[in-house]
């Protein structure tokens, strides 16, 4: 069912694994000692997506893999119904700083993410790396591998680069429940935080453990994800409700005095965040889930703020919205760096998880461009809108025009959506057709693999054709069906806009809350929904402009 780009171009797919796989080993550790401008060559925020495989269970329920992977884009291919009950594919294209296919090894997601920042650990920065997506896309598989890498790294500059200048390594494990914080390295006691007389939060009571040899930290590493998984209920799921994090800090001590306590240096955090699904939990039955759905949706939504802050060089960082920002708090001031892995499902079954995961990741990326201004907060909205519609049921010539906003213009340019010219003569009202979806269905797992079902590659580019009045009619229902999908999306656009009004809302009542961030943000959010507003109105206005012109009723367009 997949209209694939590279269905014929092995070319192009295989240069995209070579930059996964066989990535230069620019291995910032052999070249540390002249490291100075390291620290601001490796960006600020770095978004990563990382597919899993489909695995048995979505095998079994015949789920198709519906991401594609390119270089560093992405498409979903998503199956929509019409009113009429027929099914239309919806393209939605994403673009990161890298995608990681199901074939990428933890070794490379590593190499990838964490690795260009250990050596400015010893800088004075602090890090940090979420994996961020719903129960069971693989934050847990990507996340715990990569503290012990990390660790073995450090640990290598310490003995070597870094000889006899008095560095040490230290590794906490927490993780955050119902807003509440339990020591995963000692027994999941609880734990509270406080903030000192600097502002430093600090949680009293967390075991700190110094670590020398690389055995030491992975048997701590294991002891602390089996207090997690296991928890008090010893239900394995409990884990997707808790924020696990773990963090490795490197301390020196002053003039190399052993009997004073070491400062710290520089902090690199690991956080396997909840199910991102968890946070609507808000309207389950059972009031003590639905107080963990709101902690985690704050959490998450604080988070993307404080990235966000982060970037913007903004005085003021919310992280006061949650547990999860505040104890994060001295890692979003000062000199610091945050990765953010996105782990996506590739099956059908996930496609809306996977879909609201990517959009996330597409706001903190949007948001971290490092020329940010509230226009490009503004401008992210419209990044939702890359989302390309290709519908099996009535394939017409693209009828673009100048009311048409550049980023539908840009998706739509290339020649690989260029449909079949026997399509056209095919054209009628949508509510006539019945196209099944199956036809299209691809017999091949694989996404790489042509399927040889529609290879929309191989298509000839069709000609441009004389007007008449059957053209008319398909360019006029081609131009519907782009009103309708632009309203669905921009309805969809509302909802996340509204999600975040209420969070807003939330914040706002809270004490301490900073007026000039309420009232900044507030405008943000009015602007990009009369932005919105206005689109749709001039897509209407124009369409309904064009109905004119060709005479139709309003009321016999089928809708
Ligand atoms: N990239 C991958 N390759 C192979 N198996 C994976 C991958 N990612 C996840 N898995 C498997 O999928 C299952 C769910 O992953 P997990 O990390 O527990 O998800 P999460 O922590 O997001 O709930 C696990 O059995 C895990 O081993
Ligand atoms: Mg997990």
């Amino acid at each position: 069912m997949l209209m694939n780009r590279s269905f014929d171009d092995t070319e192009p797919y295989m240069i995209s694994k070579q930059t996964a796989k066989g990535r230069a080993p620019d291995n910032a550790l052999k070249t540390l000692p002249a490291e100075k401008e390291k620290t601001s060559s490796v960006a600020k925020i770095k978004v990563v997506v990382r597919k899993r495989p489909l695995n048995k269970k979505e095998l079994a329920k015949n789920e198709e893999d519906i991401i594609e992977t390119y270089a560093n884009s992405l498409t979903v291919h998503e199956t929509k119904l019409k009113v009429d009950l027929t099914q239309y594919l919806e393209k939605h294209e994403f673009v990161f700083d890298a995608v990681l296919n199901e074939e990428v090894t933890n070794d490379e997601v590593y190499r990838e993410t964490v690795e260009p920042i250990v050596p400015i650990i010893f800088e004075r920065t602090k890090a940090t790396c979420f994996a961020y997506g719903q129960t069971g896309s693989g934050k847990t598989y990507t996340m715990k591998p990569l503290p012990l890498k990390a660790s073995r790294d450090i640990l290598r500059l310490m003995h070597h680069t870094y000889r006899n200048q008095g560095f040490q390594l230290f590794v906490s494990f927490f993780e955050i429940y119902g807003g509440k914080l339990y020591d995963l390295l000692n027994e999941r006691k609880k734990l509270c935080m406080r903030e000192d007389g600097k502002q430093q939060v600090c949680i009293v009571g967390l075991q700190e453990y110094r670590v020398a040899d690389v055995e030491n930290i992975k048997d701590l590493i294991e002891k602390g994800s089996a207090t997690r998984s296991t928890g008090t209920t010893g239900a394995n799921e409990e884990s997707s409700r808790s924020h696990a994090i773990l963090q490795l800090a490197i301390k020196r001590s002053v003039d190399g005095n052993e009997s004073k306590p070491p400062r710290l240096v520089g902090k690199l955090s690991f956080i396997d965040l909840a199910g991102s699904e968890r946070g609507a939990d808000t309207t389950d039955n059972d009031k003590q889930t639905r107080i963990e759905g709101a902690e985690i949706n704050k959490s998450l939504l604080a988070l993307k703020e404080c990235i966000r802050a982060l970037d913007n060089d903004q005085g003021h960082i919310p992280f006061r919205g949650s547990k999860l920002t505040e104890v994060l708090r001295d890692s979003f001031v000062g000199n610091s760096r945050t990765v953010m892995i996105s782990c996506i499902s590739p099956s059908s079954g996930s496609c809306e998880h996977t879909l609201n995961t990517l959009r996330y990741a597409d706001r903190v990326k949007s948001l971290s461009k490092g020329n940010n201004s509230k226009k490009d907060v503004l401008s992210s909205n419209f990044n939702l809108k890359e989302s390309i519609t290709v519908p099996l049921s009535s394939v017409t010539a693209p009828a673009y025009e100048d009311y048409t906003a550049d980023a539908w213009r840009d998706e739509n340019e290339g020649d690989d959506f260029s449909p079949p010219e026997e399509y056209y003569e095919q054209v009628k009202p949508p509510l006539k057709k019945n196209v099944r979806m199956e036809s299209y269905a691809m017999t091949d797992d694989k996404l790489k693999k042509p399927s040889g079902l529609v290879k929309w590659k191989d298509l000839p580019k069709p000609e441009p054709k004389p007007t008449n009045s059957e053209d008319d009619l398909s360019a006029l229902l081609q131009e519907e069906e782009d009103l309708v999908n632009a309203h669905r999306t921009q309805v969809e656009e509302t909802m996340n806009i509204v999600r975040e009004e209420m969070n807003l809302l939330v914040e706002a009542d809270q004490p301490g809350n900073q007026l000039d961030d309420y009232v900044t943000r507030l405008n943000t959010i009015l602007s990009q929904k009369a932005a919105g507003i206005l689109q749709l109105q001039n897509r209407l206005a124009h369409f309904q402009k064009r109905l004119k012109e060709h005479n139709v009723l309003v009321s016999s367009s089928g809708y």
